[in-house]
């Protein structure tokens, strides 16, 4: 048996190193090291490594035959995954405590479960009885789905030897625990080869797994990066505290795209699909008030309209303030400057506040425009029409620049109601045959300005 090592690891990135920093190199994070202690021979991941007996093969011979993907039946986890689980592929989710990992998760292998698929749901965190009750709570009662409370790896591997099951869910990584490495439950080395050990069976087995993990204070999942590059797919559940409402985002996936959201509601049995986010959203839009104004924002290929408001008001401080929620704090800097420069507005010694409701981020260029009326429109104490949408790229100049997939949303505004679309002329001139509803191209804020105010 190889000697014990000690060495000092950064319990935020997983950067080691043999003596002791008060500043990580890597991650640049203040008092992170911890002493670990490191036995490199009695690994348990030495037993399970990958080592296939495969040879090299040209590449079209490779089978690509499409293993069928086993559809959840909960639309919007299916679309997020890229059109439902791929047997044998590994998912790691995060998210802040309490935001509904293990209730999204739980609903969703209940209903996995019912294709005759068994399903091993192992929990660190809550007891048998309590996993119950929150299936009783949702509403499940499956027989293929068996829950067990262990945070020991070497018996939960055990457990999977025995049972074979089709798919695994392990919440969460953080309480795994195996006696071969001496560290404390949660730190980096524990995390490191216990997820590595789920990771490298799931992966020789062929078994599907769900990993959930907790996330650090600056929402990166807790844990060595390494783990986001062993998985398959990288999954967000997220929402702001205070909203019902639960996005689920891909932020790596390898069978399918990184683009769709799948949107949530929580309510007293569990998370409900949103089918219809636009409508949600929308629903307590205040009517005839200034510093409103409706954007449409694509999330993936689906179309969300969202309103966005502005605040505008008399600022008492040296610096006035720029406040944004959901939209780039830069991107509104700058098309203040724009404002400022182009439409003659006077804003340096005004607070600027700017929202996205119901709790969305909206990061797209095609927003801009609506940034931009949002403000004039609190500025000047002028309210916009209710049953228009903006959309249109605002350049340095104050043009109006193209967007990508204006049809797509011009159609969503039609579908819910609205009655007007300001967009770029650029855009105006392809989609001429459509009408309803109206369309009007604008090429520059000057022209937008002579429509609105
Ligand atoms: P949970 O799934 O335990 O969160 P996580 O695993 O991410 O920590 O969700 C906990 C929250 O969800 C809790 O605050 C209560 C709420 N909730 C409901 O509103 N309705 C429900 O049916 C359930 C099961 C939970
Ligand atoms: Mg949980």
């Amino acid at each position: 048996m190889a000697k014990a090592k000690t060495i000092y690891a950064c319990q935020s990135c997983g950067y080691q190193s043999a003596k002791w920093m008060g500043k990580c190199p890597d991650c640049s994070q203040w008092n992170t090291f911890a002493e670990e202690r490191f036995e490199k021979a009695n690994s348990p991941r030495s037993e399970l490594s990958l080592g296939s007996k495969e040879e090299p093969a040209p590449i079209h011979e490779i089978n690509t035959a499409e293993e069928g993907r086993v559809q959840c039946g909960i639309g919007e986890f299916d679309r997020v995954l890229g059109g439902g689980l791929v047997p044998g592929s590994v998912i790691l989710i995060g998210g802040d405590p309490g935001i509904g990992k293990s209730t999204l998760i739980l609903q969703a292998v209940a209903a996995v479960s019912q294709k005759d698929i068994t399903c091993l749901y192992v929990s660190g965190e809550e007891s048998q009885r309590q996993i119950k009750m929150r299936a009783e709570r949702l509403g499940i009662a499956a027989s293929n789905l068996l829950v067990l409370s262990e945070t020991s790896l070497e018996r939960i591997l055990d457990h999977v030897k025995k049972i074979k099951p089709g798919l695994l869910v392990i919440d969460s990584v953080q309480t795994l625990f195996s006696s071969v490495i001496p560290s404390a439950p949660g730190s980096i080395a524990q995390v490191r080869e216990t997820s590595g050990s789920i990771i490298v069976l799931a992966k020789k087995t062929g078994l599907t797994t769900f990993l959930i993990g907790h996330v650090t204070k600056d929402g990166a999942i807790a844990g060595p990066r390494l783990l986001e590059h062993m998985v398959d797919t990288v999954l967000y559940f997220e929402g702001e505290r205070g909203h019902s409402f639960r996005i689920l985002r891909a932020v790596k996936n390898r069978f399918g795209s990184t683009n769709e959201i799948g949107v949530f509601e929580m309510k007293e049995a569990g998370l409900a699909e949103v089918t219809n986010p636009s409508e949600i959203f929308l629903m307590e839009r205040p009517l005839q008030v200034p510093g409103s104004a409706v954007v449409c924002s694509m999330e993936g290929t689906r179309p969300i309209l969202v309103e966005l408001q502005a605040l505008v008001s008399r600022s008492f401080l040296a610096v006035p303030r720029r406040t944004t929620i959901g939209v780039d704090h830069n991107r509104v800097a700058l098309l203040v400057a724009v404002l400022e420069k182009k439409m003659g507005a006077k804003l340096f010694d005004q607070d600027i506040f700017v929202n996205v409701a119901g709790g969305v981020d909206v990061d797209e260029p095609a927003v801009d425009l609506g940034i931009v009326v949002a403000i004039a429109s609190s500025a000047r104490e002028e309210v916009l029409d209710g049953k228009t949408v903006f959309f249109g790229e605002v350049g340095l100049a104050g043009e109006i620049r193209g967007i990508s997939q204006a049809e797509a949303r011009v159609k969503e505004a039609g579908k819910l109601g609205f009655e007007r679309c300001i967009l770029p002329t650029s855009n105006y001139v392809q989609l001429k045959h459509i009408k309803h509803p109206k369309l009007v191209g604008v090429g520059s804020l000057n022209e937008c300005w002579k429509l609105l105010f």
